[in-house]
């Protein structure tokens, strides 16, 4: 069973996972702050990503492009001209709504009343803003409704300065901003969002190939991280709903708690994008084939995910609640590479030396590991805390700690209990918390 969405969005905020935006000011609808354990994870989730797509690979490199870009890179794209969704507005209660995301075309969702939309009229997605003092039109730019531009527009300057050779891959994490007409369900879908794309620059003749081999390596990194194999599931555009630019594409959908939705999308964006900005820039972004001694455009497979809606998932995922001993308890079953914290070291009591103990063993993990210590309310109920936020290990260090210089460590999932040395400790942990 899904978890319940209501309980995931209480324990983000009650554990400062994500806060409103503005929250002092009444907030600011669809934008969302990430607090201190929400920030431990989210960069936890780009770590990963950018771990298996960049540092264990010899064939794919980083990029960090401007979200600020000439508004020609936009127009290429398409995004100036068709990057928008039908808009319709309830002449009754001023509503606004996507057409395409009307269950009944015809009925105000909010208001209840039929007969009452205005035309759609098509809504571009973009932010707008001006570059410098003077807000003209020739000073409008737009923030970056995606990251893989940015990609595009360096293929040269990466392939040249970092000597890559066809097949290769440009990754990126980054904000991106789009002005959604119905941003909703938390953090799922917001205006402002950051997504973990790659960009597979291929030979022609392979981009089928690479497709679904894209698609398999990001599924297995799901699941390699933890995800349940059978919260996620593939669905393939059809002919009718492929992008213009696209061969092919797959969204990779999560169960969420309102049903099946996209989490990651997988194209073969063919050569559209660099032929785009040759016609635009006049520049060549050609690649020459030393074998066959010929110049091509090279096909570009396309894998492009939220890493603020993967996060969410991830939380989605891990949320369990359990049975334990006639009593019931929360636990964030998360991978211990996305715990926010580590390692949480308690000590049974608050007595000074048991404290200074506890410190120093915190102070011993620090370099490796994000830890928490955490000295109030009985043991009992900080184990119970460290579980409802995922913390895989708990360290205890008792009166016996002080003799036998050993500490109590607890499993978050079995509650397993191990004495162990404090001086093995480090080494201890090594083998169960994988970088
Ligand atoms: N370059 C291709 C591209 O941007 P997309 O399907 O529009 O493709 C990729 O976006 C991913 O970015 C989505 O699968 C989703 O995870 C994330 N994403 C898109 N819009 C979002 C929004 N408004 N809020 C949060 N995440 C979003």
């Amino acid at each position: 069973m899904p978890a319940d969405f209501d309980t995931i969005v209480n324990l983000s905020k009650k554990r400062g996972f994500v806060f409103q935006a503005s929250e002092i000011y009444g907030g600011l609808r669809s934008a969302y702050d990430y607090g201190p354990l929400g920030v431990e994870l989210l960069r936890n989730v780009k770590e990963q990503w950018w771990r298996s797509m960049v540092r264990m690979r010899d064939d794919i490199v980083g990029l960090d492009s401007a979200i600020l870009q000439s508004p020609e890179v936009w127009v290429a794209s398409g995004h100036v001209a068709s990057f928008s969704d039908p808009l319709v507005e309830c002449r009754e209660c001023n509503a606004r709504h996507r057409v395409d995301k009307l269950k009944d075309s015809n009925k105000c969702p909010t208001c209840g009343n039929s007969g009452t939309f205005t035309e759609p009229k098509e809504f571009n997605l973009m932010f707008k803003t001006h570059m410098g003092p003077v807000e003209s039109e020739e000073n409008k730019v737009y923030l970056r409704p995606e990251t893989a531009q940015g990609i595009f527009t360096n293929f040269e300057n990466v392939r040249r300065t970092a000597r890559m050779k066809l097949p290769f891959g440009i990754a990126q994490i980054g904000k991106s901003f789009r002005n959604e007409i119905t941003p909703g369900q938390f953090v799922f879908r917001t205006r402002e969002f950051e997504q973990m794309e790659m960009q597979y620059f291929c030979y022609p003749d392979t981009a089928d190939r690479y497709f679904d081999e894209w698609v398999e390596a990001r599924d297995a990194w799901y699941m390699d991280l933890g995800m349940t194999p059978e919260n996620l599931r593939h669905a393939p555009h059809g002919a009718d709903e492929l992008a213009h630019y696209a061969a092919a594409a797959i969204d990779v959908e999560y169960r969420f708690p309102w049903g099946w939705d996209e989490l990651e999308g997988i194209h073969n964006r063919t050569d559209f994008d660099l032929n785009a900005h040759m016609e635009h820039s006049g520049e060549d972004l050609t690649y020459f084939n030393q074998e066959a001694n010929e110049r091509l455009v090279p096909y570009v497979v396309e894998t492009a995910a939220g890493a603020t809606r993967t996060t969410f998932a991830f939380l989605i995922d891990a949320y369990t609640e359990e049975e334990v001993n006639g009593e019931s308890r929360v636990v964030l079953k998360l991978d211990p590479r996305l715990a926010p914290v580590k390692v949480a070291v308690l000590p049974l009591s608050k007595k000074p030396d048991l404290v200074a103990t506890t410190n120093k063993v915190a102070d011993s993990l620090r370099d490796r590991w994000q830890i928490e210590v955490d000295v109030t309310q009985s043991i009992g109920r900080r184990y119970r805390r460290q579980d409802e936020i995922g913390t895989p290990y708990c360290v205890t260090v008792d009166f016996e700690s002080l003799e036998d210089h050993q500490v109590t460590v607890r499993d978050r999932d079995t509650m397993a209990q191990d004495r162990i040395a404090i001086d093995n400790l480090a080494s201890y942990l090594e083998d169960k918390l994988p970088l």
